[in-house]
């Protein structure tokens, strides 16, 4: 879709895609054992935001990349993420009923199904990446970033202080390097992947968006913390007031509301900051309009 459609119909456009890919690369409800290719299914498919496959896409975009690999790399993306929320939500993590709308996937389908999606989702990232089409080494840097990004240095290493820290008063920094984690670790492979498909990139780039993926990831994770404690169950599609509730530390708790919805504003400024040096050609320009609307949608969104 070219870049002078609207923002709106550039996501909706793009999440449609997304769906239909989504559909294809998961295994088929019909396939042994049908039971957990259903709850698979389930946890990923008709819900959800889609905000890592569009960070995919628009920095595909920026590098000119082929939509064929950053499809593939956005399911990827999308998998592990929604294996994350199905984890998260279980009993033993944040023990949440409500999710995108719906019953959690352990409250439908029990807790071991839950687990084994959340097995068999990350696995199923893994293997349709691996067999996409980019040069192999660029392959390998993007699974590699993809296995970082997802493991205890990553996603799970923020989960893990993030249950740690039930109660606790964190310091500023380690809050924010547990957002960093948990939410900004595959926030940043999002837009490094859908580069990546584009082009191998110089350290000039590779850095810029570094600090594009390091303010939307913070930003993200902020937005979150507000919204848990501003918006209502039903807009969210999941339990509104459950941080307070659960007792977790948050950027609202921290820092007040306040302070929070500056510090979004502000990171969103840093994104934008962070896209300007692709300015150098009118050509490259436009090319970070989505990425730019992105940080937008992230800070403004209400849910
Ligand atoms: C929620 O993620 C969990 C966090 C990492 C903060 P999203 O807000 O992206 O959830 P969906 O995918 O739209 O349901
Ligand atoms: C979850 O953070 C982050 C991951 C799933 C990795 P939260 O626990 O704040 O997410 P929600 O609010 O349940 O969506
Ligand atoms: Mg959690
Ligand atoms: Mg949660
Ligand atoms: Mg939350």
């Amino acid at each position: 879709m070219t870049t002078t459609s609207t923002l709106s119909d550039w996501m909706k456009q793009s999440q449609a895609q997304i769906e239909t890919a989504l559909m294809h690369f998961l295994p088929s409800d019909l396939i042994t054992p049908t039971h957990l290719h259903q709850a698979m299914r389930y946890a990923v498919l008709d819900g959800g935001k889609r905000v890592r496959p569009l960070l995919v896409y628009a920095a595909g975009e920026l590098f000119s990349a082929g939509h064929s690999e950053l499809t593939r790399a956005a399911c990827a993306l999308e998998m592990i993420h929604a294996y994350s929320l199905v984890h998260d939500d279980m009993p033993c993590m944040d023990d949440d009923a409500l999710r995108r709308g719906k019953p959690t996937v352990h409250v439908k389908y029990g807790q071991a199904t839950a687990l084994l999606v959340g097995d068999a989702l990350q696995a199923q990232a893994f293997l349709i990446l691996a067999q996409g089409h980019c040069p192999a080494e660029r392959q390998l840097e993007m699974l590699q970033i993809l296995a970082h990004s997802s493991g205890s240095l990553g996603m799970c290493g923020g989960q893990a202080i993030d249950l740690d820290s039930v109660g606790l008063n964190l310091t500023r920094d380690q809050l924010e390097q547990m957002h960093q984690l948990k939410t900004g670790a595959l926030l940043r492979a999002s837009v490094l992947l859908g580069a990546l498909c584009g082009q191998q990139l110089n350290a000039t780039e590779h850095a810029a968006l570094n600090r594009y993926a390091d303010a939307i990831g913070l930003a993200f994770q902020v937005v979150d913390d507000i919204l848990d404690a501003t918006a209502d169950s039903a807009a969210l599609g999941k339990t509104a007031g459950k941080d307070a509730a659960n007792n977790k530390p948050t950027y609202v708790s921290i820092l007040g509301l306040e302070a929070s919805q500056q510090l979004a504003q502000q990171l969103r400024h840093e994104a934008h900051a962070a896209l300007e040096s692709f300015h150098g050609q009118s050509s490259t320009t436009a090319r970070t309009q989505r990425l730019s609307q992105l940080a937008d949608f992230i800070v403004e969104r209400s849910a």
